[in-house]
């Protein structure tokens, strides 16, 4: 029997203007998902397609448990790092000796399989190594780590990437000459925020630039737009949405004094919020229970 966790994610800054090849910077965040692999001769019997897919790969058959802390379809990466922390999992129980870089591309793969194209390797990335991760084009670069103090608010509205990233393509159709201006300012911010990760002011600021210019792409929603509102006037250095937008999450970027207060203006707006910061291990080995 083995046991591995992974960490679920965030975009700190440049969604959707990475699907133009342009720079990201995601964040693994605690929240974890923990996942316990067995030997065993049954063929396996699950619902999820990610974890199918992952004993398909590695060629064996196993039961499998699940424990996820990390909620799903909010933007999360709840799917990526089931992903990788199965993968890790079957690879330890049946010694199959692969890399963390093999592990990391596999569940790359099986994503994109999953979603029909549709995935960029941010999410797999960040859970297999934890930390920050600067993303461009295919590249993915570790930046140095730093203590962010996070509060997560979930609108508990739900939302579709594919229709969110499909209607930014659509938009960028229509107005090339307002999207395109507006997708190399998002990259501005995020190239400007690089320099300032260890400023968390500056980078309130960023955040609020970014959401911006999230809004002006169209992918904002009015609940985000609440909760990013009531977050800085209970005291955030800055806030934004997070992930594919029109629904999901948002995060801020908090004093430490205040981060409980703004989770809890969060929470007074039908919204679930989670007060986390960084996770600088990515899948790692847990004890078994
Ligand atoms: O929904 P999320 O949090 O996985 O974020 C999607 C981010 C996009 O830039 C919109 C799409 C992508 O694949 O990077």
């Amino acid at each position: 029997m083995a046991t591995w966790s992974a960490p679920g994610k965030v975009f700190l800054f440049g969604e959707h203007a990475v699907v133009y090849g342009k720079p990201g910077i995601a964040m693994a965040i605690r929240p974890r998902v923990y996942v316990t692999v067995r030997h065993s001769k049954r063929p396996l019997s699950v619902s999820s397609p990610y974890i199918q897919s992952c004993f398909t790969e590695m060629g064996v058959t196993g039961s499998v448990y699940i424990n996820s802390q990390i909620p799903s379809s909010s933007g999360l990466g709840s799917s990526a790092a089931v992903t990788v922390a199965t993968l890790c999992a079957i690879n330890d129980e049946f010694q199959l000796e692969k890399t963390r870089e093999e592990i990391a591309d596999m569940a790359f793969a099986i994503e994109k399989k999953v979603q029909k194209g549709r995935a960029s390797p941010t999410d797999t990335t960040v859970s297999s190594y934890g930390g920050i991760v600067l993303i461009t084009g295919t590249s993915r670069r570790r930046l140095p780590p730093v203590n962010l103090h996070l509060v997560i608010g979930d609108t508990l509205v739900s939302h579709s990437t594919s229709q969110m990233v499909e209607q930014v393509a659509e938009m960028k159709k229509q107005h090339p000459e307002i999207i395109n201006p507006v997708i190399d300012a998002i990259e501005g911010v995020t190239m400007s925020a690089i320099h300032h990760l260890n400023n968390q002011k500056e980078l309130g600021r960023y955040m609020d630039m970014n959401h911006g210019l999230l809004d002006a792409l169209g992918v904002g929603h009015p609940a985000l737009s609440r909760l990013v509102l009531t977050a800085r006037m209970a005291g955030a250095f800055g806030a934004k949405l997070t992930g594919a937008g029109g629904g999901g999450c948002m995060i801020a970027i908090c004093p430490k004094a205040l981060k409980h207060r703004v989770a809890k203006a969060i929470e007074g707006h039908n919204a679930r919020a989670l007060v986390t910061g960084i996770d600088t291990e990515g899948a790692r080995k847990e004890k078994n229970v």
